[in-house]
């Protein structure tokens, strides 16, 4: 192997030794993330286009969420029925850094494990405590035959 490609060969592997934890470590890897964020243990579990059902009702107890990705920006977005079975939705990326935020049953609140913001999803994810200084923007959703859409 000439020398050239011996080092093109080590740096394809070596990029793909450290980008695949990388990757793992930033959830679903699309998330637009501060390079100076730590990485979330947050990934969405599956995909939403616009207009698709998001879960149906009985799938998403009271105090309880769907973490999921928009399949038409890549962005975490999370679905939240709150303990009184109201279901609200909102961007998972947090607006500090862009970490994927989580919902905490113990704190009914959304959550973010990188620097300790916390919002309120009751309170139109308004920022409770943490670093961020805005709120997590709503997604429209719609109820409809027993489901929860992503409008
Ligand atoms: Fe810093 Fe969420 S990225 S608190």
């Amino acid at each position: 192997m000439s020398r050239k490609r011996f080092i093109r060969t080590g740096v394809v592997l070596g990029v793909g030794t450290v980008g695949i934890p990388l990757l793992a470590g930033c959830g679903d890897g699309r998330a637009s993330r501060s390079p100076e964020a730590p990485a979330s243990p947050y990934s969405p579990d599956r995909e939403v286009a616009p207009g698709e059902a998001i879960a149906s009702e009985e799938e998403v107890e009271p105090d309880s969420a769907v973490l999921y990705a928009n399949t038409e920006t890549g962005q975490p977005e999370v679905l939240v029925r709150l303990p009184d079975g109201e279901f609200v939705a909102y961007s998972a990326v947090c607006t500090h850094q862009g970490c994927t935020v989580a919902y905490r049953r113990q704190m009914q609140k959304l959550a973010c494990p990188c620097h300790g913001g916390v919002f309120d999803p009751a309170e139109g994810a308004a920022v409770v405590s943490g670093p961020p200084r805005r709120p997590l923007p709503e997604v429209e959703i719609e109820l409809r035959d027993g489901k929860v859409f992503r409008a």
